[in-house]
């Protein structure tokens, strides 16, 4: 058998103590332990003396409560039970947007804003909301310059670049140009490069108005009219927000699971880093089953089978034993196909493989037990 090269180690001690790291993200696509890495690495961090939080969205009640979190109220609190200075905290997507008016723009206005029916379902369910507030979250902690590392989860997206896709698609649309073609097509007709787009447009608004009532139109040019005087656009905010993942001191840990949906995920993100020269650490690749050394899911097979045709009930539980080695065997030998499939075609990923453990992780000895594999591979 040829020699296979394998990938380079992601060392995740010299990520998280190095005092370069400020931001730390970890991505990928849903539920492959992002929010649980996440917790990891800044309880790691944190016990390593760095002063962390870390920025969870969505984590489990179980996980939350063993953070002391119990409720979203967007405020970094001390984690009991951590040798160092750990804080965590959950993201309160609609407090976070409430935060952003209110500080652009003169009490009066916010509260017409707040009042807004089209910004209540904007600000508490629009796609991409999450994402957007989410970093915009993330730069309000990274410029409160209280923080040697900031750990950032991300959302349940189903796509791990809706992250970074969804604030600028939001910002683009929050920007207003598009709605207020939408709303006021009659004003927006004046050039004539773009009459054909607003006939199209004021068709396209009275299906709009006929599917969701004139109403929530009014609402949105409202709304709009309210955002446009009050600061230079979201969608130049989105940038700026962009603009701090690709700064020095940001990396972003790629968590997959051996899967080849979720590996395949990991593949277009780690791509999109490298075109939008955003730094990667490395990938993490979750709950890959491990079987005992030694015995092959053939030889494990083949003596199970034997154990079978002897039919003596005193060898029924090694038999039983053999074929639950030999399932794990198997599930092992696939997951380490899958990673090595990864590194072939990503020779230069820094990887790092974390085995799943027998249960859910959900309090602090769980997440340390992670960040130890984290750690050691
Ligand atoms: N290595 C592991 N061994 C065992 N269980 C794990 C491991 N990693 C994560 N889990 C469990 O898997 C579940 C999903 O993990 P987690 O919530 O971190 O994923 P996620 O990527 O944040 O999901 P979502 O996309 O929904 O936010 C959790 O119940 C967590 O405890
Ligand atoms: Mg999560």
């Amino acid at each position: 058998m040829t020699a296979r090269r394998q990938p380079p180690a992601l060392d995740i001690d010299a990520l998280l103590r190095d005092e370069e790291t400020r931001i730390v993200v970890t991505c990928g696509s849903g539920g492959v332990g992002k929010t649980t890495t996440a917790a990891a690495m800044a309880l790691r961090a944190a016990e390593a003396g760095r002063h962390t939080v870390v920025l969870t969205i969505d984590p489990a009640r179980r996980l939350a409560q063993s953070m002391g979190l119990t409720e979203l109220d967007n405020t970094p609190r001390p984690v009991k039970g951590v040798e160092g200075e750990l804080f965590a905290m959950m993201l309160d997507m609609k407090r976070t947007f409430d935060d952003v008016v209110s500080a652009h723009s003169t009490p009066d206005r916010a509260e017409q804003i707040f009042a807004n029916p089209f910004y209540q379902a904007l600000s508490s369910s629009f796609a991409g909301t999450q994402e957007y507030m989410a970093m915009e979250k993330l730069s309000q902690l990274a410029e409160s310059d209280e923080w040697d590392l900031i750990v950032v989860d991300t959302p349940p997206s189903r796509s791990a670049l809706d992250f970074l896709d969804a604030p600028q698609r939001l910002g683009r649309f929050l920007d207003g140009r598009m709605i207020r073609m939408l709303v006021a097509p009659a004003k927006a007709g004046g050039r004539a490069s773009i009459k054909l787009v607003t006939v199209g447009l004021t068709v396209f608004s009275k299906v709009l108005s006929k599917i969701l009532g004139g109403d929530l139109l009014q609402d949105v040019s409202s709304f709009v009219a309210a955002l446009e005087t009050m600061f230079g656009g979201f969608r130049q905010r989105a940038e700026q927000t962009y603009q701090l993942l690709k700064a020095p001191g940001t990396a972003f840990v790629v968590v997959a699971a051996p899967e080849p949906d979720a590996l395949r995920e990991a593949s277009y993100f780690v791509e999109r880093l490298s075109r939008d020269d955003m730094p990667l650490a490395g990938l993490v690749v979750n709950r890959l089953h491990r079987a005992v050394p030694g015995l092959t899911a053939r030889r494990a097979e083949a003596a199970a089978d034997a154990l079978t045709e002897k039919a003596d009930s005193d060898l029924a539980l090694a038999e039983a034993a053999l074929r639950v080695h030999l399932e794990t065997a198997l599930n092992a030998d696939q997951d380490a196909r899958m990673a090595r499939r990864f590194a072939a075609a990503h020779p230069d990923v820094a990887t790092v493989a974390v085995p799943a453990l027998p249960a859910d992780v959900h309090d602090l000895d769980g997440l340390r037990r992670i960040s130890e594999l984290l750690a050691n591979g």
